[in-house]
């Protein structure tokens, strides 16, 4: 599993806490900044990490702000991108099981390290379950793609 990881300045501190976390459990990932605490716009490094989602270059992606949320909003306008925000490890777990979320943002201002962590965790260690919500991702795919899908 690659992972691409990317933050803004208000969310550089808590990269950098996840980063030592990926190489701590042998995890490869590429970051496309930033590159320190100096202001820049999240818009420029979702786009950058969730482009190599949506191209298959990487499997995963993990976005750090100051609330998660502008990230989330951003990458969310990528086709093939399923980001969200969580600040509790169930809806980090349940993102990836029942959404097949590919995205995951964290908020620096809103989540500490510790728990950065074990959302972390939760996100990772769970995989899409198929059946009944592969087709409402399928459905979700659908709308993205501008068409519609009925029952
Ligand atoms: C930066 O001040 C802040 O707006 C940004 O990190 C993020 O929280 C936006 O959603």
């Amino acid at each position: 599993m690659k992972i691409v990881i990317a933050s803004d300045h208000a969310g550089y501190r808590l990269k950098l806490a996840v980063i030592r976390e990926l190489i701590d459990r042998r995890l490869e990932f590429v970051d496309v900044g930033c590159n320190s605490t100096d202001a820049c716009d999240y818009p420029d490094y979702a786009q950058r990490a969730a482009g190599l989602v949506a191209s298959g270059e990487t499997d995963l992606g993990l976005l750090f702000c100051g609330t998660g949320v502008g990230m989330s909003i951003a990458a969310n306008k990528l086709r093939g991108i399923r980001a969200v925000v969580c600040s509790d490890p169930f809806s980090a777990r349940s993102a990836r099981r029942h959404n097949d979320a590919n995205v995951l943002c964290l908020g620096e201002r809103v989540v500490g390290e510790g728990l950065a962590l074990e959302l972390l965790d939760a996100f990772l260690g769970a995989e899409h379950e198929g059946g009944r919500h592969r087709r409402r991702v399928d459905k979700i795919i659908a709308l993205e793609q501008g068409g519609r899908e009925t029952d």
